[in-house]
């Protein structure tokens, strides 16, 4: 027998699994949606993707890309056409001009982008800085790189947007960067111009990274979404994130980009093309349409759920639900404690006697944990329903 094999081993295959991924909890949404699904009489708030399909010409495109046989692997960073297309957006919308063959990766979706931008700068025991409440995605991405996140906390009194003071407290030897997510999920707020300014500074001072997930940034209701890119002093050190899940209703096509310097595309792109070779060519082709001819879906989409969002916002108001009118994305997170529960007890009761689901507060961080988050990705008629059932569990609790 060969002699090097001859060492103890135990021969239990399940202490092979890295020490990384058992550090990371499941996602709290699955596990409350597991629950969901074995209820078919259910109204859903919980999902976090838009309720209208793809809009038609873009769905067509994907399909002619299919008949017409453009279904091979696209360069590494997506196609020049496509990366043309959102170069010029960006210039559009922001004033920044990122180059198309150097500065920019077509991704598949902003999951991957994440992944790519963090993967470029994590080393093990580096701190990455993520205001909550947040998506859920994003302490674990960090974990599983070896880095810590370091999370700070905003509240409702501060209408959840990141607070400078408790940011430059947080900033340590190890920080490495900070994700910023504006609109948010789960809060659906964003920050003002100055503020942005602000974190510049602060990264500029401190030097570190900013990564901006800005995947709701179409989805505005009152003002038009302000981006941290549109600052050039600090280009250098900005990777901007998005996609077309939210914007154009795709999420099941997966498809997003990353913007960034020269620097750190040119590492991301060696991860990029080592795991994932190219996005899906027939979304890129349909992506195409998306750019070219899709603006006014894009608004339509817009303008229906800003309606929905000020119908939700004033009954939870008037059902005596404190709740912040969220400026973009597509949720609200209102405060239940006037029920005198907490955001994990009310969606549990609600989901049991009211069969209404919606995502507590908590799974978002801890200091969500007085609040739900429901998402008006649903029609008119869902969210009526939906309002009904909640206004009866509510009056039974709100003295
Ligand atoms: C803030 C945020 N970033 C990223 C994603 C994932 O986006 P994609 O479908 O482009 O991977 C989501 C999806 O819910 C999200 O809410």
């Amino acid at each position: 027998m060969d002699s090097k094999l001859q060492f103890a081993r135990t021969k239990n295959p399940q202490l092979l699994i890295s020490e990384a991924v058992k550090a990371i909890p499941p996602s709290g949404i699955r596990e409350f949606f597991d629950i969901v699904y074995s209820m078919p009489d259910c109204i859903s708030l919980g999902v976090g993707e838009p309720d209208f399909i793809t809009p038609w010409r873009i769905a067509e495109m994907g399909m002619y890309a299919i008949k017409d046989g453009y279904t091979h692997y696209t360069p590494n960073r997506g196609l020049p056409e496509l990366c043309d297309l959102i170069s010029t957006e960006l210039e559009k919308t922001t004033g920044t001009r990122y180059s198309p063959s150097e500065e920019i990766i077509v991704t598949m979706g902003v999951s991957q982008g994440l992944d790519i931008a963090l993967r470029s700068i994590v080393n093990p025991g580096d701190e990455v800085i993520i205001p909550q409440p947040c998506y859920v995605s994003y302490g674990a991405n960090v974990t599983l790189l070896g880095g810590k996140p370091i999370y700070i906390p905003t509240t409702a009194g501060e209408e959840f947007k990141l607070n400078i003071d408790r940011l430059r407290a947080a900033i340590t030897r190890r920080t490495k960067a900070i994700l910023l997510n504006y609109p948010s999920n789960p809060t659906g707020t964003t920050l003002p111009k100055s503020l942005l300014e602000d974190i510049a500074t602060l990264a500029e001072k401190y030097n570190f990274i900013i990564i901006s997930d800005e995947i709701y940034s179409s989805l505005c209701y009152d003002a038009k979404h302000w981006s941290i890119i549109s600052i050039p002093a600090i280009k250098d050190r900005v990777i901007y994130l998005n996609g077309f899940s939210k914007s154009h209703a795709m999420t099941g096509w997966r498809l997003g980009y990353v913007a960034a310097p020269k620097y750190l595309i040119d590492m991301m792109l060696k991860i990029h093309q080592y795991t994932a070779l190219c996005a899906s060519s027939i979304a890129q082709y349909a992506a195409l349409e998306a750019l070219k001819n899709s603006h006014k879906d894009v608004e339509k989409m817009v303008n229906e759920y800003r309606k929905r969002r000020n119908y939700i916002v004033n009954r939870f108001r008037s059902i005596g639900l404190p709740c912040l009118m969220p400026e973009g994305a597509f949720y609200v997170f209102p405060d239940v404690s006037p029920t005198g529960l907490d955001g994990r007890k009310f969606a549990l009761e609600l989901l049991r006697t009211q069969k209404v689901a919606v995502v507590p507060g908590d799974v978002f961080g801890e200091c969500g944990k007085n609040h739900i988050r429901c998402s008006y990705a649903t029609s008119m008629e869902n969210i009526n329903e939906a309002m009904k059932r909640i206004e009866i569990f509510c009056s039974e609790r709100i003295k």
